[in-house]
């Protein structure tokens, strides 16, 4: 799949259409059977996701999101979305506990407003950015994306954001910088998995996470401010997150504070705790399994309730191979896992 930079335009469709309106216009019904199971990311919890439990009608949008200005992704690929409802109540984001719910309970009110990130490391010009003015400065476009969690389930999701890449030339990076880490904000008060090793999931905080040079730098790599065409709510990681479609949802960085470029791979949260299921590439491969289950197929949350769920096969580096499979070339996946 190529991605075309689609025409600019004022208004989005879902800036002038229902979400619901949005989703149907956009979506082609496919998939194949049905299927249910599958297990938390977090091997210290040991807890089985009921899967299902609070996807539809979780909790409400608290936090207004607001409608952006974007150009939509033209030809939009032929994907079946995920609703609006299921993306924003069926989320990982361990600040706010470890449920598949937690987040869009507990960071309604999260303070995203105003936010600043920090660009440093490896850069000639280091700088801090305002989010909420770059989002109107910066020309976002529209990205619809697979989304393959480490867990086996899967969504369709449209983006809004910007390309990394074009973002990271801004600060000038120095042939020093071979990876980029990136840090989520470090605020206990406002996370209560932050101060409770019990509701965090064990993760040592702040959330990190890393990238190749090479991999930050890919044109399918965004920072992504929105989705369904308005910006991100909380529990999705407001007001700035990472997408990279062909890897494991867990290397999305969600409420990023600071990006750093480093001549050393960066360490990354997962791959602390629990090095050997969760390696710094996180390709999606259905070729190697996680050391618990197998990676072959993956539960598609799509539209309709429990029992439309479809497991359907799991595509290497998640149906993006012909883009970024060159990328690691001469590299042994099942090592660099
Ligand atoms: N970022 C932070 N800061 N904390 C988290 O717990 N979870 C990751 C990733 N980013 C996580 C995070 C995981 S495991 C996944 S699958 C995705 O966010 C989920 O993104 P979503 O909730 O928007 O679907």
């Amino acid at each position: 799949m190529l991605i075309k930079v689609p025409p600019k335009s004022a208004l989005r469709e879902a800036q002038t259409t229902s979400e619901s309106a949005y989703v149907s216009r956009r979506s082609v019904i496919k998939g194949l059977g049905a299927g249910i199971g599958g297990l938390l990311l977090s091997g210290n919890t040991g807890a089985v996701d009921l899967f299902g439990d609070g996807v539809e009608g979780g909790a409400s949008e608290a936090t207004p999101r607001k409608p952006l200005q974007f150009s939509p992704q033209r030809p939009a690929p032929d994907l079946v979305l995920t609703p609006v409802d299921k993306v924003t109540n069926h989320n990982n984001f361990y600040e706010f506990g470890t449920g598949k719910t937690d987040p869009a309970k507990y960071s309604q009110g999260f303070k995203t407003e105003p936010w600043t990130l920090r660009v440093e490391g490896e850069v000639e010009k280091p700088g801090t950015v305002d989010v909420w003015k770059l989002m109107s400065d910066i020309g976002l476009e529209e990205r619809i994306y697979r989304m393959r969690c480490v867990e086996a389930w899967s969504m369709v999701i449209p983006w809004v954001g910007f390309e990394l890449g074009k973002f990271l030339q801004r600060f000038q990076p120095t042939s020093r910088a071979k990876y980029v880490a990136f840090e989520t904000v470090y605020d206990p008060e406002q996370m209560p998995g932050q101060r409770n090793r019990y509701v965090g999931g064990g993760v040592h905080y702040p959330y990190v996470e890393g990238l190749r040079m090479d991999e930050a730098m890919h044109p399918l790599t965004i920072l992504s401010v929105g989705l369904y065409g308005k910006t991100l709510p909380p529990q999705n990681g407001a007001p700035i997150r990472l997408v990279v479609p062909w890897k494991y949802g867990f290397k999305g960085i969600k409420s990023i504070v600071k990006i750093t470029l480093v001549e050393k791979m960066p360490p990354t949260s997962w791959n602390k705790l629990a090095p050997n299921e969760y390696g710094f590439y996180a390709n999606v491969n259905p070729d190697v399994d996680h050391p618990r289950w197998s990676q072959a197929s993956e539960r598609f949350i799509g539209p309709g309730g429990l029992f439309s769920v479809k497991r359907q096969p799991t595509l290497p580096f998640n149906g993006y191979g012909e883009e970024v499979a060159s990328l690691y070339k001469n590299m042994d996946l099942r090592k660099f896992y």
